[in-house]
C-alpha cells in the first residue's frame, strides 16, 4: 500500500487548449481544465506581419522523385516559393519542410500567392494553418500498477520504449527527469538536444523546438512539463505538496525514454505547421508512441494535421494518443476522431483531499482543499454569503468587491464564476478580514471539487452541497459555519466518476466510428511543474494538480509505452484493441461508472469504458488493422482520392468495390446508424491469448434491436491464430429513443473479450 500515498503523479492540467468561452464564465474551470476550443476558433487562421499567412501545403511527388533524398526535396519545395527578391527572405517564408508523414511544407504566404501556387505541377492543397489549443497525472497504483508485482512489473516499466510528447516544452531539472538508473536509449534513436550542454540525459533523450526556432524548448506554461512526467517521469522520492501527498511521484512507463517536441506557445496555442513538424520529426527519429494533450475539434481527416500526422506513425508501428477536447458535457464536441487514434476522455481518481464544511444545524459537506491548516478551530464562526447584499460581483468575491459586505472574522461563502479564480476570491476574503472560504461550485462544474491551494482556510463544494449552504443561511437569523480538514481520503468508492468536461461523441466526422475509445485519470492530476506552485515553501520538486483530458493522454500513453515493451510486436491497432477491450464498465464500489453527477453515462461519453492496464496485456484476443485497412474505410466516408491521398500519402483510386462502410473497419466497438434493412458487418480476430482456447458470444442486445452472431463460438488452436466472425443488426421494435447501447462479449475460461455497440435509429 505504499504506493497509495504516491499520488503524485500525473496530474497536470493542460490548458493550452483552452478556454476561450468559459475563461471568465467559470474560475473553477479556469483552474482545472483545458477545454479545447470551439470548432470556429480552430478555423482562426494566425496572421503574420502584413498579411502574411502560414500556409500547410501538400504535394505530390513526380515519379522520378519518389525516392528522392531530404535535399532533392528541399529544392524542390523552395521551387514552389514565390519569387522574391532575395534568397534571405525566401528563407524565411519557408516555416517547416515535411519529409516523413507527409510530402509538403508549410510556408508564410498571402492569399494571392497560395491561390497562384496552386497553379503548379505537384500541388495537392495548401491551406491556411489552424491553430489547436493545449487540453492537461494520477497514480499508478489507482490504475493497479504495484512496484515489484504484475504488469508494472512484467513490462520493466516500459524500458527501453521512446515517448514523443508534443507539448509546451519541459522543465529539464525537474527531478522527474532525472535519469537515475536510465540506460542509454536504443540504436535507433536518432534524435537531437536543444537544450543547453548536457540537460539532455537518458531520460530526457530529446528536446526540439518547432515553436520558437533556435530557441531551448525550455516550458514555460507547465502543461508540457506535467503531460511527460505523467507519461514517463522517474520516481521522485519523498515528494511532497503542501505535505499532502507525501511520497513518491512516478510516470506511468517510469523507465521509459522521453524525447520532447515543443509545437505550442507559452499560452497553450498550438500552431498547425508546427504540430505537424513535430509529428514529422518524431517519426524520424525513432520514437514510439506519440502523446499529444492538445486538439481543435471535429475536422475532416484530410484537413486534420494531427489525423495525417498519426496515419504516418501508424505506418511506421508508432502509437498515437491524443485528447479527446474538455467540451463537454455537450455532445458531438469531441476532437481528433480518426479510427487510427486512441481518443481519450477524462475522469476523477479515487483521493480527496477533504475540508468538510459544518454548519450550525449540524449538516455536513464534503468538499476539498490543497491548503489544510493544523491550528483552524472546529468552533462554529458566523456565515455569511458574499453576495448578501444583492451584488452580483460580491457574490463571486472576485478582487475588490469586499467592500460590499462585512466578513470580518465570518466564513464567507462565495460562488465559483465572475472575474477570479478560487485563490484570488480567498485572498480577497483574506484582505477583507475574513476567517475562512466556502466556494460553491457553478452548476456546469457541478459535482467535481477541486483542491486548490488556498492562502486562507477553505473549502471548494459541489454546486448542489453550495445550494444547501445558501438555504440554510436563509432559513436561520444567526447562520453558522467551520471547516474540518481531513487531508487526504483514498479509496473514494464512487471513482472513476466520468469528468462533466470530457467531450462526449458521437463523431461528426465519421459517425461509424464509436467514441471516444477509453477514459483514464484526467482531474486533480499531481504531476511535475516548472516552478513552486505552493508559495509558502521552497523545494526542488515542484508539482501541480490540473485536470483535462490533456492529463488523461499521457496516462494512456504511458500504459501504450508499457504495452509495447511487453508485447514489442504488437501493431498500434493491436494495442489499442487490448486497451479498448478490456477497459472496466464499473468504479472501485463495484457499480457502473457514472459522471461527476452520479448520473448514468453511455458508451458516446466513456467510450469502452475505463482503462484497466492489467488486464490489457492479457486481452485474449485482438481486432488488428494494418494501415493500408484504412483505404477502403476511408473511401467509404466519401473522400475523393486525392482527399485519401493527403491522408495516406500515396496515390489512391476508390472504387465502389473498394470501399467499405465505416462500420465494417475492423474496430473493437460498433456505432450502426439502424433503418428497417438489416446489417452486417464482418470482424476478424487474432489470438494473443492461450494457443488453444474458446469462445462464446454473450449478446446484451441494444434496446430494440436484435443482434446476430456468427458463428457464435471461436475455436482457437488450429494453428491458425485468426478466426472471423458476422453479425448482423436487425432493428425490431420502434423504440422512441435517439440511440440504444449494448455489448458483444466474447468469453471464454479466463478472459472476456467486450464490444461496446451504439445503434442510432433512422
Ligand atoms: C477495474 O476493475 C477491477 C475489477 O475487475 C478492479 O480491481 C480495479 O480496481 C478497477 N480499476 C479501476 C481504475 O477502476
Ligand atoms: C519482475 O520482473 C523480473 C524480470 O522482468 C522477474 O525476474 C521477476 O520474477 C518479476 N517479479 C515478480 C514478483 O513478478
Ligand atoms: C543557455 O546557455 C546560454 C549561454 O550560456 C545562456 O545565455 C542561456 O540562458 C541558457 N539557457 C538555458 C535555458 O539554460
Ligand atoms: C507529509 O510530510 C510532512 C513533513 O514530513 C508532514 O508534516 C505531514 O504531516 C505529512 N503529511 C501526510 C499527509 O502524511
Ligand atoms: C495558523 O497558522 C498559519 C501559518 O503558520 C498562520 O498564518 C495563521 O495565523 C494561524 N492561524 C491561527 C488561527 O492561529
Ligand atoms: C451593498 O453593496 C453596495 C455597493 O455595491 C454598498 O454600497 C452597500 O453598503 C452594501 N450594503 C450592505 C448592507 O453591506
Ligand atoms: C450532483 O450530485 C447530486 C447527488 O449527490 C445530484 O442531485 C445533483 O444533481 C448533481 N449535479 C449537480 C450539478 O450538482
Ligand atoms: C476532391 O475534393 C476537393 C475538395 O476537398 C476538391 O477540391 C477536388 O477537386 C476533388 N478532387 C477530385 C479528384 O475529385
Ligand atoms: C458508386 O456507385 C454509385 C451508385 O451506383 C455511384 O453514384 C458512384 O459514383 C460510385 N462511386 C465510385 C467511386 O465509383
Amino acid at each position: 500500500m505504499e504506493d497509495r500515498s504516491v499520488k503524485i503523479l500525473p496530474t497536470m492540467l493542460v490548458t493550452i487548449l483552452l478556454f476561450l468561452t468559459s475563461m471568465f464564465s467559470s474560475t473553477r474551470a479556469r483552474a482545472v481544465i483545458d477545454p479545447l476550443p470551439s470548432s470556429s476558433s480552430t478555423k482562426s487562421i494566425i496572421k503574420q506581419e502584413s498579411n502574411l499567412v502560414t500556409y500547410i501545403i501538400f504535394l505530390k511527388k513526380p515519379e522520378d522523385m519518389v525516392s528522392a533524398e531530404r535535399e532533392e526535396l528541399d529544392s524542390w519545395y523552395q521551387s514552389f516559393l514565390p519569387a522574391v527578391t532575395t534568397s534571405s527572405s525566401n528563407q524565411q517564408r519557408l516555416v517547416h519542410s515535411y519529409h516523413n508523414v507527409v510530402t509538403g511544407f508549410a510556408a508564410k504566404l498571402t492569399e494571392k500567392e497560395a491561390k497562384a501556387m496552386e497553379m503548379k505541377e505537384g500541388l495537392v492543397s495548401a491551406h491556411p494553418q489552424k491553430v489547436f489549443r493545449v487540453k492537461t497525472t494520477h497514480t499508478p497504483s489507482f490504475l493497479g500498477l504495484q512496484q515489484n508485482l504484475g504488469f508494472w512489473n512484467h513490462s520493466n516499466y516500459g524500458k527501453g520504449v521512446i515517448i514523443g510528447v508534443l507539448d509546451s516544452g519541459i522543465t529539464p531539472s525537474h527531478p522527474s527527469f532525472s535519469d537515475e538508473g536510465m540506460p542509454p536509449p536504443p540504436a535507433k534513436w536518432k534524435g537531437k538536444c536543444e537544450l543547453n550542454g548536457t540537460l539532455c540525459n537518458n531520460k530526457l533523450i530529446g528536446a526540439r523546438n518547432f515553436y520558437s526556432a533556435g530557441k531551448p524548448p525550455v516550458d514555460d506554461n507547465g502543461h508540457g512539463t506535467h503531460t511527460a512526467s505523467t507519461a514517463a517521469g522517474s520516481r521522485v522520492q519523498g515528494a511532497s505538496f503542501y505535505d499532502q501527498l507525501n511520497g513518491t511521484a512516478v510516470g506511468i512507463a517510469s523507465s521509459a525514454h522521453l524525447a520532447i517536441y515543443q509545437v505550442c506557445d507559452g499560452f497553450g496555442s498550438c500552431e498547425e505547421s508546427n504540430i505537424l513538424a513535430g509529428m514529422d520529426t518524431a517519426v524520424e527519429d525513432g520514437a514510439d508512441v506519440l502523446s499529444l494533450s492538445l486538439g481543435g475539434g471535429s475536422l475532416p481527416f484530410y484537413e486534420d494535421s494531427i489525423a495525417i500526422g498519426a496515419f504516418g506513425a501508424i505506418q511506421k508501428g508508432i502509437f498515437v494518443s491524443c485528447a479527446a477536447g474538455n467540451e463537454g458535457p455537450y455532445k458531438e464536441s469531441l476532437s481528433n476522431e480518426a479510427p487510427w487514434i486512441l481518443t481519450v476522455g477524462a475522469s476523477t481518481v479515487d483521493r480527496s483531499i477533504r475540508a468538510t464544511v459544518l454548519l450550525g444545524n449540524k449538516a455536513s459537506y464534503d468538499g476539498q482543499s490543497f491548503y489544510q491548516p493544523t491550528n483552524f478551530s472546529s468552533t462554529l464562526l458566523p456565515l455569511i454569503y458574499a453576495g448578501a447584499n444583492g451584488s452580483d460581483t460580491a457574490a463571486f468575491c472576485d478582487p475588490g468587491s469586499s467592500k460590499d459586505v462585512d466578513v470580518k472574522g465570518k466564513v464567507v461563502l462565495c460562488e465559483s464564476g465572475g472575474f477570479s479564480e478560487s485563490v484570488d476570491k480567498g485572498q480577497e476574503v483574506k484582505y477583507a478580514g475574513g476567517a475562512a472560504m466556502i466556494i460553491m461550485n457553478d452548476e456546469l462544474s457541478g459535482n467535481i471539487t477541486t483542491a486548490d491551494f488556498h492562502v486562507l482556510p477553505a473549502s471548494d463544494v459541489t454546486y448542489a452541497d453550495g445550494l444547501s449552504i445558501k438555504a440554510y443561511i436563509k432559513s436561520t437569523s444567526s447562520p453558522m459555519a467551520t471547516i474540518l480538514f481531513k487531508g487526504t481520503v483514498f479509496g473514494v468508492p464512487y471513482a472513476p466518476q466520468l469528468a462533466y468536461f470530457s467531450s462526449r461523441g458521437p463523431s461528426l466526422e465519421s459517425p461509424g466510428i464509436l467514441k471516444p475509445d477509453i477514459i483514464g485519470p484526467g482531474v486533480d492530476i499531481l504531476a511535475a511543474w516548472p516552478y513552486a506552485v505552493d508559495n509558502h515553501r521552497n523545494t526542488k520538486s515542484t508539482f501541480n494538480m490540473i485536470s483535462g483530458t490533456s492529463m488523461a493522454t499521457p496516462h494512456l500513453s504511458g500504459i501504450a509505452a508499457l504495452l509495447k515493451s511487453s508485447h514489442p510486436h504488437w501493431s498500434p491497432a493491436a494495442i489499442k484493441s487490448a486497451i479498448m477491450t478490456t477497459a472496466n464498465l464499473t468504479n472501485l464500489g463495484g457499480t457502473p461508472i457514472t459522471d461527476d453527477s452520479f448520473g448514468p453515462v453511455d458508451v458516446f461519453a466513456i467510450g469502452s469504458g475505463h482503462v484497466n492496464p492489467t488486464k490489457a496485456d492479457d486481452p485474449g484476443f485482438v481486432y488488428d488493422i494494418q494501415p493500408d485497412d484504412y483505404i477502403p474505410y476511408l473511401c467509404g466516408l466519401g473522400y475523393n482520392n486525392t482527399e485519401v491521398g493527403i491522408i495516406v500519402q500515396r496515390p489512391v483510386t476508390c472504387s465502389n468495390s473498394s470501399s467499405i462502410p465505416e462500420a465494417q473497419l475492423n474496430y473493437p466497438s460498433f456505432s450502426i446508424k439502424l433503418g428497417s434493412t438489416p446489417q452486417t458487418y464482418t470482424r476478424t480476430v487474432t489470438n494473443v491469448g492461450p494457443f488453444k482456447s474458446s469462445y462464446i458470444a454473450e449478446i446484451i442486445a441494444p434496446q430494440g434491436v436484435d443482434v446476430k452472431v456468427t458463428p457464435n463460438a471461436i475455436p482457437f488452436g488450429g494453428g491458425d491464430p485468426k478466426a472471423t466472425y458476422s453479425v448482423t443488426f436487425t432493428r425490431t421494435a420502434n423504440v422512441n429513443l435517439p440511440f440504444s447501447q449494448g455489448y458483444l462479449n466474447w468469453v471464454s475460461a479466463d478472459h472476456v473479450v467486450r464490444n461496446p455497440i451504439a445503434v442510432t435509429f433512422e
